[in-house]
């Protein structure tokens, strides 16, 4: 599939070890999402538009390269995906950070948006959305419908590892999407976690298990 991409640099595949692993406790759990987050992040953001601007070197006059116009919004999936907006915010300070909660109705499985605040010109900004795990595709679906709904128009899905079952729905529900990955599992299981996965990724970054 040509608009997902699996970022498996080694600093991330040798980090994403220690994040798996079930000895590595809340802390460095955290530190290590938020920077797996910024080595994707630098990849995502390889398309921002640059513009020209004079400068004066202490040597002569040079035309350098700056961000052009309005960048980058991320959209951090309540809750698990606010652990990999830091990371990013590392790398573009100047980011808008909305977000996004969301819900399937049990009876009538419509999303129900029990919190949303997105920057009011996210039409004009690259929208990055995170949740750390894509496994059935639902939340990350319905998070990038309500966006959609308010006029976001460029937007990449990152996640730190997904299940193909969640690619394919999410690929097809919104085939504009660009989609990161960092790793690809190989199933879900039962209780539609990510196998072999990580776990509870909300649980793990925030010690609530
Ligand atoms: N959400 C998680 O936190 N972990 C999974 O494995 C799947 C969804």
């Amino acid at each position: 599939m040509e608009n997902v991409k699996v970022l498996d640099h080694p600093l991330i595949q040798h980090k994403l070890s220690f994040i798996r692993d079930e000895s590595t406790g809340t802390k460095d759990f955290r530190e290590l999402v938020n920077e797996v987050s910024m080595l994707m992040g630098y990849e995502i953001t390889r398309d921002l538009k640059l513009e020209d601007v004079e400068i004066n070197t202490p040597v002569e006059k040079m035309t350098a390269k700056r961000l052009a116009g309005k960048k980058v919004a991320i959209i951090p999936i309540l809750r698990a995906g606010l652990g990999m907006s830091e990371g990013i915010l590392k790398l573009i300070p100047a980011a808008r950070v909305g977000h996004v909660g969301l819900y399937r109705d049990p009876e009538t499985f419509e999303a129900v948006e029990y919190y949303v605040k997105f920057p009011k010109d996210i039409s004009d900004r690259k929208v990055i959305v995170t949740d750390p795990m894509l496994a059935s595709g639902v939340s990350a679906i319905d998070a990038i419908t309500a966006l959609k709904k308010r006029g976001a128009n460029n937007i990449s899905f990152m996640c730190i590892i997904a299940a193909q079952d969640g690619v394919d729905a999410l690929a097809e529900a919104h085939p504009d999407v660009d989609i990161y990955i960092a790793a690809l599992d190989e199933k879900l299981n039962h209780k539609k976690y990510i196998v072999p996965g990580l776990g509870d990724a909300g649980d793990r970054l925030f010690g609530t298990k």
